[in-house]
């Protein structure tokens, strides 16, 4: 396992599904990718939808490609996008994030340039309510 994430696979496999988004509403396509616990590189794009709320986010897409690869845990986080902001994930999605990552998990936001910042989960999403906090 890399001690060090691999954010150059992460970028390449986002900008790459990027152009595949279905967003005809916003036309703000998004891509995102996941680094697995076994170094493994998961993409996934937002896909909207005629009923506006019902459309997804692109971590969403990379969360479910890399459940349905038979992974569960994220080790790192690239989202890309265009647009002179940086595409941070949403509220919603950083909670969907932390259920398979950690509060250290590195969380990077990239543009066509490149990475343009870098956070941690616990950053984006402080003092989370994760599995943890359930009763087993
Ligand atoms: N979107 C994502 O897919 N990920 C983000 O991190 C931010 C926003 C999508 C949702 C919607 O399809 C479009 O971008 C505009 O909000």
């Amino acid at each position: 396992m890399p001690e060090n994430p691999d954010f150059e696979a992460l970028f390449h496999a986002a900008a790459a599904i990027q152009p595949r988004a279905y967003a005809p509403y916003s036309h703000f396509r998004v891509g995102a990718a996941l680094m697995a616990g076994d170094g493994s590189v998961h993409a996934g794009c937002n896909v909207e939808n005629a009923a506006y709320p019902v459309g997804t986010c692109a971590e969403a897409a990379a969360i479910a490609a890399m459940i349905g690869a038979g992974h569960r845990t994220i080790r790192a986080v690239l989202v890309y996008g265009e647009g002179a902001q940086p595409v941070t994930p949403c509220g919603a999605c950083r909670q969907r994030l932390r259920e398979f990552a950690s509060p250290g998990t590195p969380v990077a936001v990239a543009g066509p340039e490149g990475i343009r910042a870098r956070f941690t989960l616990e950053e984006l999403l402080p003092a989370s309510f994760g599995p943890a906090n359930l009763p087993r």
